[in-house]
C-alpha cells in the first residue's frame, strides 16, 4: 500500500523525494531515449507524469510491457517538472507491472469515447476521466448531505427497502415475491379469483419502496427532525434522460415545520451542497464543465445559485405567466394541469433565469398526504425547479388532520387498511409537519452538467436495461 495518492500530489500534500505510486496507465509515449507514462489512480482528473530513462536496468522490458489500461507500481523520485503544463513529474527507479491489458482487446483507448459507448462497458467506465470525476463528485455530495443535516441536529434514519405500503399512492411499485411465477397460487377467498399472497414469503403483498417518506413521518413525529438517504424504486415507464427505475433520494421530515419553513430549508440545503462541491470538487467540476455538452458559464451559474435566494411562485401565478407568455407549448396550459417539462423550462430558463420554487398546486394532481389549503382546491405542495432540468425537489406540508386525511385517502380510492398506522399518527399527538425529497441524481446532473441521468449513477437501471 502507498502512503499518498496522486490527488495528494496535486494538493501539495506530498514532499519531493522518494515515493511509491500505483495506478493504471492512461497514455504512454516512448522512444529510444525515454518513455513517458501518464499514471492515474482514479483519485484526480490529472494524472502523474512518469519519466522512465533508458538507464533503468529493465528499460527494454518495461517499454515492451506498458500499454494503456495496464496496472503498475513505480518507485522513484517526485521532482518539480521542467515541462510546461505540469508542476511535478516522477522519475522512475523501479517498475513493476501488476496486471497487463492487451491493447488489442482493451476497450478504452486513448481517444475519447462516447457516453453511450461507456454505458455498454459499465465495468470499465469509471476508468474514463469523465465518469471517474462524476463518481468522486457523487461521493463528496453524499458526504455534504450528511454534514448539512448532522450539523443542524437532524437524526439520520434508515427506512425499509421492502415495504407493504405505496408511499406515493401512484401504483408504480416493483413487486417483491418468492412465488413461482410459472405456478402462481390463486384463491377465491374474499370473492373473485386472485393471487393467494398468504402463500408468499411475507404472507402479504410486498414491493420495493418508492419513497421513505411515510416511515420518515413516524420518525419525525417522535424525534422532531430527521432525514433519510437511500435508494428508491419506480416502475414508471419513463424512458427519459431524467428518470431512473432505481435512484437515490434524500428525504428530510420535520415536526412543527410549515410549508415556508420547508421551502427555506430546501433552499439552504441545495445551496449548501453546491457550495461544498465548488470548494471540494473544484478540479472535477472544472474538468466536467469543459466537456462539449456543457453550456458555457455553468460554473458562474452555480456560484450564483450557491449564494442567491430562490424565486418563489404560486402555482396559480405560474399558470397565468405561462398563459400570457405567447409561447406555443406542445401541452396547452390551463389551471389544473400538471406542469410539463417545457413549462418548467420556460419558468426557470427564460422567465426567472434561475431555480424557482413553485407552491400550492391543485390537489387533484398531487399525492394524498399533502395538506389541503383553505380554498379546498390546492394543497401545500412545493417543487423546486432547476434550469435545464425541471424538478429536483418535491415536497409538502403534510395533512395532519385525521379526518381530512381519511377523506382524501377514500376520495382517491386508496386501500385504507394499508394506511391505518399512518392515520394513527394523526390520532395520537398529531403535529403540523413538512418535508421534501431531493433526487440525488438530479442534483448531480445539475452540478456536473451531465445531460443524462444514466451517467451520474454507477449502475443505471431504466426500462429495458438492468446490466450487472
Ligand atoms: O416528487 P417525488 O415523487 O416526491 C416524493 O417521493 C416525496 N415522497 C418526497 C417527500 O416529500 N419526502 O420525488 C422526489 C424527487 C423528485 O423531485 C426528483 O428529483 C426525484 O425525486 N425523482 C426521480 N429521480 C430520478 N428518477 C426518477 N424516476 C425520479 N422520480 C422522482
Ligand atoms: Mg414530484
Amino acid at each position: 500500500m502507498n502512503t499518498f495518492s496522486i490527488r495528494d500530489i496535486h494538493a501539495d500534500k506530498v514532499s519531493l523525494g522518494t515515493h511509491t505510486f500505483s495506478g493504471w496507465v492512461r497514455t504512454h509515449r516512448q522512444s529510444k531515449n525515454v518513455c513517458f507514462i501518464e499514471l492515474n489512480d482514479g483519485t484526480a482528473v490529472k494524472g502523474l507524469q512518469l519519466v522512465i530513462a533508458p538507464d533503468l536496468t529493465s528499460y527494454a522490458a518495461v517499454a515492451a510491457q506498458v500499454s494503456t489500461g495496464a496496472s503498475i507500481t513505480v518507485r522513484g523520485e517526485l521532482v518539480t517538472s521542467p515541462a510546461k503544463g505540469q508542476r511535478f513529474e516522477f522519475q522512475v527507479k523501479e517498475f513493476e507491472l501488476i496486471g497487463e491489458a492487451d491493447p488489442e482487446t482493451y476497450p478504452l483507448q486513448k481517444k475519447g469515447h462516447t457516453l453511450e459507448f461507456l454505458r455498454e462497458i459499465l465495468h470499465l467506465r469509471p476508468r474514463s476521466n469523465t465518469i471517474g470525476a462524476v463518481w468522486r463528485v457523487r461521493s463528496r455530495a453524499a458526504f455534504a448531505v450528511h454534514q448539512f443535516f448532522q450539523d443542524r441536529g437532524f437524526i439520520y434514519m434508515q427506512t425499509p427497502i421492502i415495504t407493504a405500503s405505496d408511499a406515493e399512492g401512484a401504483g408504480e411499485m416493483f413487486r417483491v415475491t418468492t412465488l413461482d411465477l410459472q405456478n402462481i397460487p390463486l384463491t377465491t377467498e374474499g370473492g373473485g379469483k386472485h393471487v393467494d399472497f398468504q402463500q408468499d414469503f411475507f404472507k402479504a403483498e410486498a414491493s420495493l419502496t418508492v419513497s421513505g417518506q411515510l416511515e420518515g413521518e413516524i420518525a419525525a413525529t417522535a424525534l422532531s427532525k430527521i432525514y433519510t438517504f437511500g435508494p428508491t424504486f419506480r416502475a414508471e415507464n419513463s424512458n427519459t434522460a431524467r428518470h431512473l427505475s432505481e435512484f437515490w433520494m434524500i428525504e428530510p421530515e420535520m415536526a412543527f415545520f410549515d410549508l415556508n419553513d420547508n421551502r427555506a430549508l430546501a433552499e439552504d440545503f441545495v445551496r449548501y451542497v453546491i457550495s461544498d462541491l465548488l470548494v471540494n470538487c473544484e478540479e472535477e467540476l472544472h474538468f466536467l464543465h469543459e466537456r462539449e455538452w456543457v453550456e458555457k458559464g455553468t460554473m458562474d451559474t452555480l456560484r450564483q445559485v450557491a449564494t442567491a435566494k430562490f424565486e418563489t411562485l404560486d402555482y396559480t401565478d405560474a399558470i397565468s405567466i405561462l398563459e400570457k407568455c405567447n409561447k406555443k407549448f406542445e401541452f396547452p396550459v390551463k389551471w389544473g394541469i400538471d406542469l410539463q417539462s417545457e413549462h418548467e423550462r420556460f419558468l426557470t430558463d427564460e422567465y426567472i433565469k434561475g431555480p424557482v420554487v413553485v407552491m400550492n398546486y391543485p390537489k387533484a394532481i398531487k399525492a394524498f398526504y399533502m395538506r389541503v389549503n383553505e380554498d379546498q382546491k390546492t394543497v401545500r405542495a412545493m417543487d423546486v425547479l432547476a434550469p435545464r432540468l425541471g424538478e429536483i425537489i418535491g415536497g409538502s406540508q403534510r395533512e395532519e388532520r385525521h379526518d381530512v386525511l381519511l377523506a382524501r385517502i377514500r376520495e382517491m380510492g386508496l386501500p385504507e387498511q394499508n394506511y391505518w398506522w399512518y392515520l394513527e399518527l394523526r390520532k395520537f399527538g398529531t403535529v403540523p409537519h413538512a418535508g421534501f425529497g431531493l433526487g440525488f441524481e438530479r442534483l448531480l446532473m445539475y452540478v456536473t452538467g451531465m445531460q443524462n441521468i444514466r451517467d451520474v449513477i454507477p449502475f443505471p437501471r431504466y426500462p429495458g436495461y438492468a446490466k450487472f
